[in-house]
């Protein structure tokens, strides 16, 4: 649309400009700068001209930050699980506890040094209470992640971004895996009950099946 209306207004005024040939080349000039309506339409093309490159130039910058987001989020997961994985193998359980409650939260802290991002996991049915409860737009997300799912949608495929009120929010929903049921399932082994209720007096995250939507790394940048 407005590649059309730009290419008639190019042709519009050199129309102007050829139609002025039989005069002399001052002449011509003249008459292009004194005609108002002539005048107009450069003026308007060069508005449009600006309005198409500057949303072009935004459009840029959402599809820059989605790449981002995906990014921060994959690392996320890329380095919390085998370190939970390891501690499993090393320690068991309760030292796996002791180890996510520790390197969790470092992992978000880094991945948000940069102060353009903002990088946390969140959840419906939180553990760690100060920092997983959802904002209003992440709840919304996580409900709709949650419908999806009951629908019939994979929960390892469920993502979401859009810009709002001037920053790139996305959500990646974490799968409940085998593994993870040894600390969100619906039976947990009774010195895993014990050690989650000394890291966690209000923790949420149990009770869990296979395939749920257990929580999502939320990211959020602004444009
Ligand atoms: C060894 C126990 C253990 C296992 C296994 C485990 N988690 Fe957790 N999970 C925790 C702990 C402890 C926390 C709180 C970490 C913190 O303080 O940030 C947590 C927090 C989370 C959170 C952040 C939201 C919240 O409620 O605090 C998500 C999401 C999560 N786990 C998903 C998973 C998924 C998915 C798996 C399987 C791939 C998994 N967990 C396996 C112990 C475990």
């Amino acid at each position: 649309m407005l590649i059309r209306t730009s290419i008639y207004l190019i042709v519009d005024d050199l129309l102007t400009y050829i139609l002025a040939q039989d005069c002399k080349p001052d002449v011509r000039l003249n008459r292009w700068v004194n005609n108002r309506s002539g005048r107009m339409r450069t003026v308007i093309f060069i508005a449009l001209l600006s309005i198409g490159y500057a949303a072009h130039a935004a459009a840029d910058t959402v599809d820059e930050r989605q790449q981002q987001a995906v990014a921060l989020a994959d690392r996320f997961v890329g380095q919390l699980k085998p370190q939970l994985k390891k501690a499993m193998t090393e320690g068991g359980p309760t030292h796996a506890i002791a180890v996510c409650a520790d390197i969790a939260p470092n992992i978000a802290d880094a991945l948000s040094a940069d102060p353009d991002w903002l990088v946390k996991r969140v959840s419906l049915k939180s553990r760690n209470a100060s920092r997983a409860v959802p904002d209003t737009w992440e709840r919304n997300v996580l409900l709709d992640f949650d419908r999806r799912q009951a629908a019939g949608e994979a929960a390892e495929q469920l993502l979401y971004g859009e810009v709002i009120n001037g920053q790139y929010r996305y959500m990646q929903a974490q799968v409940v895996e085998p593994l993870c049921l040894v600390c969100h399932g619906e039976e947990l082994a009774d010195d895993v009950q014990e050690t989650l209720q000394q890291y966690y007096p209000d923790d949420w995250a149990t009770g869990y099946k296979l395939g749920e939507v257990r929580g999502a790394i939320s990211v959020s940048g602004d444009l």
